[in-house]
């Protein structure tokens, strides 16, 4: 095995409370997946990404780990993950599991030892400041900084048994761990290999980039964030009206890219190849994703760009929703492609469990236009140089929910979006339009595996509602359809497993001015691919691209949502996949 050959493979994530129950509890767990698996291997996918299946107070849906070494009851037994990896492998297929190590929940033992006293030895394993001088402890404004969190509100909780309060970038049940400590660092070292060990294939880093902050000696001197406007690296999260902008200060910090080198050099360099590592890393530049993906250093085989999630955020935030135009997603996605087209590795993803839809984001969610977007968004995007990530669902076409009251979401993210925004006076039908369009539980409704009462993902009540046109979008009315978006993914993801020039090929952009088409090709040696996709509701003219003729007479390799249109009119979100030989 070629130690890059996720080059030509592709992820599926399974976000497991969503995807499949077997026990009728109305949460997906591991039994779930078991009974499921054919559904991934009819897919041909080489690798499963599992959102966290650890031990968990689930305040953050298991983003909040009380003990990485164990399976929560709610999702299964160790027994049952051990079975998984087991299966997977007979199958072909690999298990990357998450690893949230930029904190802990507040309920993990290194925490509960922590926050014991200021004498306790795992004190400084998370990162404790006393309250603002001249504040009365506790009180709004007394907190060390002035930073917000990604979920609303400060990112200092107090902590009335020592009078110290604690960082955590994301809610007060997730403090950051302390990574400047090197007992913290060993742990999660030591943590890791346990699960190497076992038999899982790598990881996905959640926030990996947020482990090194900034670092002043002389406590409690952190500095503050700027109010109002972000940083315009930031990945849009943080609205700074109210508290200041963490980025400066947690992203990319200072000794991140030792921190990488020396996880790479103990868990990973002496094992041999078949692993992959992907770094979810929110705010990093193409620049900084070379210097993460350069082979060379030591660090991650390829991480996830925000840039193109962050195209319909204005100066606001995450919440400030502003039309996304294709223009810019093809400069941004352009700009990454060229940036590592020599060195590093491009993950690609259209949607994962933080992420809205994306046909009903980047495509078009009405009945006329649904699964033709839903096809051509696909062909762009495994084509691209890179490793695809289809998150569960994509793959039929699943769209965001329709959502009515703040009752009906259970994201944390959401429900305090809702109550911080409405409490200081913004028109709650504003801030319910922003969720509805962007809210995460658009992606977390139960998997549509079938048209019966509740899609077949339950036998009780879900926890959280299956969209009701599960009745018209779900596997099995799918997987027997060749014209379904499931069969066209399949064929996207053979077409890279057989083709090289899927792997390996330069990708170069064709009209990057046009804003209703997505064209480039693919090379390698003698053979080009030609991907051309109306990412519009309207016909487009084609007919400008360079060789149209003789490309018109090429051969066909993939094609979806075909018109009646002749020549290079392509018909609203018609893709074409065609190839030539022989050198151009
Ligand atoms: C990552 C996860 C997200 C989680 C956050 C905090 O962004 O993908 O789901 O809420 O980190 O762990």
């Amino acid at each position: 095995m070629q130690r890059d050959w996720w080059k030509s493979a592709v992820v599926y994530q399974v976000y497991p409370r969503s995807f499949a129950d077997s026990d009728g509890d109305g949460v997906g767990d591991l039994g779930g997946i078991l009974e499921r698996l054919d559904h991934l291997v009819a897919l041909g996918i080489d690798v499963v990404w599992l959102s966290p299946v650890y031990r968990s107070p689930m305040d953050d849906n298991g983003y909040d780990i009380s003990d990485y070494q164990d399976v929560d009851p709610l999702f299964g037994t160790l027994a049952q993950l051990d079975e998984l990896i087991a299966r997977a492998h007979a199958a072909g297929m690999k298990i990357v599991m998450d690893l949230v190590v930029n904190h802990t929940s507040d309920e993990h033992p290194w925490f509960v030892e922590s926050r014991s006293s200021t004498d306790s030895p795992k004190r400084d394993w998370y990162w404790w400041r006393p309250p603002r001088p001249g504040h009365e402890p506790g009180a709004k404004g007394a907190e060390p900084t002035n930073w917000g969190s990604a979920f609303s509100g400060p990112a200092w909780t107090y902590d009335e048994t020592t009078g110290d309060y604690y960082l955590h970038l994301f809610s007060p049940k997730q403090p950051d761990l302390n990574w400047e400590n090197p007992e913290v660092r060993a742990e999660v070292h030591r943590m890791m290999s346990w699960w190497l060990d076992r038999g899982v294939d790598g990881f996905r880093m959640d926030v990996i980039n947020l482990i090194s902050k900034v670092t002043v000696e002389a406590a409690p001197g952190l500095p503050e964030g700027a109010i109002g406007g972000r940083d315009p690296r930031g990945a849009g999260v943080i609205d700074t009206s109210e508290y200041g902008d963490t980025h400066p200060h947690v992203v990319n910090g200072p000794r991140l890219h030792e921190f990488l080198q020396e996880m790479h050099r103990e868990v990973f360099a002496h094992r041999g190849p078949g692993l992959l590592t992907v770094g979810e890393t929110p705010g990093a530049s193409v620049e900084d994703a070379r210097l993460f993906t350069d082979p060379d250093r030591g660090e991650l085989d390829m991480v996830f760009t925000f840039e193109h999630v962050d195209l319909d955020s204005g100066p606001g935030g995450k919440w400030d929703v502003v039309p996304y135009r294709l223009l810019d997603l093809k400069r941004t996605f352009g700009r990454w492609q060229e940036g590592l087209a020599d060195v590093g590795w491009n993950s690609l993803y259209w949607g994962n469990h933080d992420q809205p839809r994306a046909v009903s984001r980047y495509g078009d969610d009405s009945p006329e236009h649904r699964e033709a977007s839903a096809k051509a968004l696909a062909t762009v995007l495994h084509l691209h140089r890179g490793t695809p990530y289809v998150y569960q669902g994509d793959e039929l076409g699943m769209t965001n929910y329709p959502f009515r009251t703040i009752d009906d979401f259970e994201d944390l993210e959401s429900v305090n979006r809702f109550r911080a925004a409405t409490s200081r006076g913004d028109d709650p039908d504003e801030v319910l339009d922003a969720l509805r369009y962007k809210g995460r539980d658009n992606a977390r409704t139960p998997m549509q595996w079938d048209a019966s009462p509740q899609a077949g993902f339950t036998t009780g009540t879900p926890w959280l509602a299956v969209n009701p046109n599960h009745t018209e979008i779900n596997a099995a009315a799918q997987v027997d359809d060749p014209e379904s978006v499931f069969n066209h993914h399949r064929r996207l993801i053979a077409l890279r497993h057989d083709d090289p020039v899927v792997a390996h090929g330069r990708f170069t952009m064709v009209l990057p001015d046009h804003d209703q088409l997505y064209v480039f090709t693919r090379t390698l040696d003698d053979s080009t691919l030609l991907v051309v996709a109306n990412l519009s509701s309207l016909p487009a003219d084609a007919s400008e691209l360079p060789d149209a003729a003789a490309w018109l007479a090429a051969e066909t390799v993939l094609e979806s949502g075909r018109s009646d249109s002749p020549g290079w009119v392509l018909g609203p979100w018609e893709a074409r996949v065609l190839r030539r030989t022989g050198g151009l």
